[in-house]
């Protein structure tokens, strides 16, 4: 293994490891500020940081506001408070050493107004903000505003070229790195493209040689980037390091800081990591943001793949095919002759509820299923900027909605990962992890129910193992 050598990120020459910012609480100051304590790059989240880590039974509706618009700003608000003070922890953690950045999801409803509170409140805590989840164009003028790095996180040579052309180009000095996240590794949210199949995964070597020309071409030889999704360990990457047709690179891990002594996640979750295997670990697309994403096949998930199997076709009115009525909480609906028999026998099993999805489709639920969705999706607090599941959308001009019926096949995020971070029936809620999760159970570095800290993990990373 060769020996990594520091480089300039974010004004301050520092190990090329960053730690991945893994939303609601799961990177977090402490982790952060462990992580540039070790002369590496911590990140924590921005999105909605749970600092206070009340027990919630219900914690999207902890917001005591009666309308989702007036939900979603409380949230908000918050949201910058609680970020400001993970970046005040992570900053005196640090010690001055390594650097701090944060990370946010664009597709969070007031991105911008979050990120500006957030840097306005925490001037000189952060150096660097990392996004992702759309198209962050508004990203370079708040780190200009701010005098702060910027870091899109991108999954082709394509999305960047566009951010470049018409946005960063105009403040490339800021321009700290370009994060390559792969989209079929990377845990969390992906950005797989229409034309990329989930099934067929990609070398990322020759997608991030290919960035490389095009950041080369417009003057980008010097600036970092960072290649995030499957990296486990640096001696898998020996050949990617010192080479000119890659440049100069820096490596996210995500997933592996996850079984740390610093990381929030709880025991439980902690435990499962251990056991899981290549299988256990799905790219799926049930997300409210609409964008794939690689999570533990938990009783969470599985839940949401049994309840997509019971939907069948319908139309409003009947025709050759569709001529068999479905009545149903009201109203009467016409589906083929072999659905209806299917749709019958749910209902004999108990599923009798059912529910219309954007797709003109009606999914059969049990009682209790239908009610909690109805209820998760009157409860919204609007933490989007659209939402699949509940039809929410940040946006006066559209009212408020997507205009597209709320879709009872996704659920409610913002709901799922407060319980995942606080411990609560861990089984039963969303456990993002990368594709990698399964080599926990298989590097004899964990052996023993060993749980390094941030601090060794660095050191172990370092040594290429
Ligand atoms: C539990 C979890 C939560 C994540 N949350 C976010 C997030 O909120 N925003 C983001 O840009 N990336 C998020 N990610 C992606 C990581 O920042 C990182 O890029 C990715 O995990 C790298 O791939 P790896 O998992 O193979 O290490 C998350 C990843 C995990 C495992
Ligand atoms: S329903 Fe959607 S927008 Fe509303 S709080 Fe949940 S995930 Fe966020």
């Amino acid at each position: 293994m060769k020996t990594l050598q520091k480089i300039r990120i974010s004004g301050a020459e520092v190990f090329p490891i960053v730690e991945g910012g893994k939303g609601v609480g799961v990177s977090n100051g402490l982790t952060a500020g462990a992580f540039a304590a070790a002369d590496a790059v911590g990140t924590f989240s921005g999105t909605y940081p749970n600092l206070s880590c009340e027990a919630l039974d219900e914690p999207s509706v902890r917001r005591s506001e009666k309308t989702r618009q007036n939900r979603s700003k409380q949230l908000a608000n918050d949201a910058i408070r609680e970020s400001i003070a993970q970046a005040r922890i992570a900053h005196e953690i640090s010690g001055g050493r390594g650097r701090i950045h944060m990370n946010i999801l664009w597709g969070l409803a007031k991105a911008e107004m979050m990120v500006d509170g957030i840097l306005s409140g925490a001037k000189g805590m952060i150096h660097g903000i990392t996004c992702g989840a759309g198209m962050p164009y508004k990203l370079a003028e708040l780190a200009e505003k701010y005098k702060t790095y910027f870091y899109p996180i991108v999954s082709s040579m394509r999305a960047f070229s566009i951010l470049w052309t018409r946005s960063y180009s105009k403040v490339s000095q800021l321009l700290g790195g370009v994060v390559y996240e792969d989209p079929w590794l990377a845990g969390g949210h992906n950005g797989l493209s229409n034309k990329e199949n989930p099934l067929i995964p990609e070398d990322p070597y020759p997608r991030v040689a290919t960035l490389r020309e095009f950041m080369n071409k417009v003057g980008l030889r010097a600036t970092p980037i960072v290649m995030a999704g499957g990296v486990w360990n640096l001696k898998e990457y020996a050949h990617w390091i010192d080479n000119p047709e890659i440049g100069p690179v820096a490596f996210q891990l995500g997933t592996r800081p996850l079984l740390t002594k610093e990381s929030p996640i709880s025991d439980e979750w902690k435990k499962k990591l251990r056991t899981l295997k290549r299988e256990d670990i799905l790219l799926n697309k049930f997300s409210p943001t609409s964008f794939y994403s690689s999570a533990i096949n938990n009783a969470f998930l599985c839940e949401l793949y049994d309840r997509s199997t019971r939907q069948v076709e319908y139309k409003e009115a009947p025709d050759a095919h569709f001529c068999e009525p479905l009545t149903s909480t009201g109203s009467t609906v016409y589906v083929e002759p072999d659905d209806w028999a299917r749709a019958e026998a749910w209902k004999e099993q108990g599923f009798n509820a059912a529910i219309k999805t954007p797709d003109s489709t009606l999914l059969f639920l049990t009682k209790e299923r239908a009610r909690q969705i109805q209820k998760d999706q009157s409860d919204c607090s609007g933490c989007l900027a659209g939402c699949r599941f509940s039809g929410w959308m940040d946006s006066e001009e559209h009212r408020y909605v997507t205009g597209l019926r709320p879709d009872p096949r996704s659920y409610c995020i913002l709901k799922t990962l407060q319980k995942v971070i606080q411990g609560i029936n861990v089984e039963h809620e969303l456990m993002f992890s990368g594709a990698i999760g399964y080599r926990f159970a298989e590097d004899p570095y964990y052996a023993n129910g060993h749980i390094p800290s941030i601090k060794e993990l660095v050191r172990q990373l370092l040594s290429g193992e």
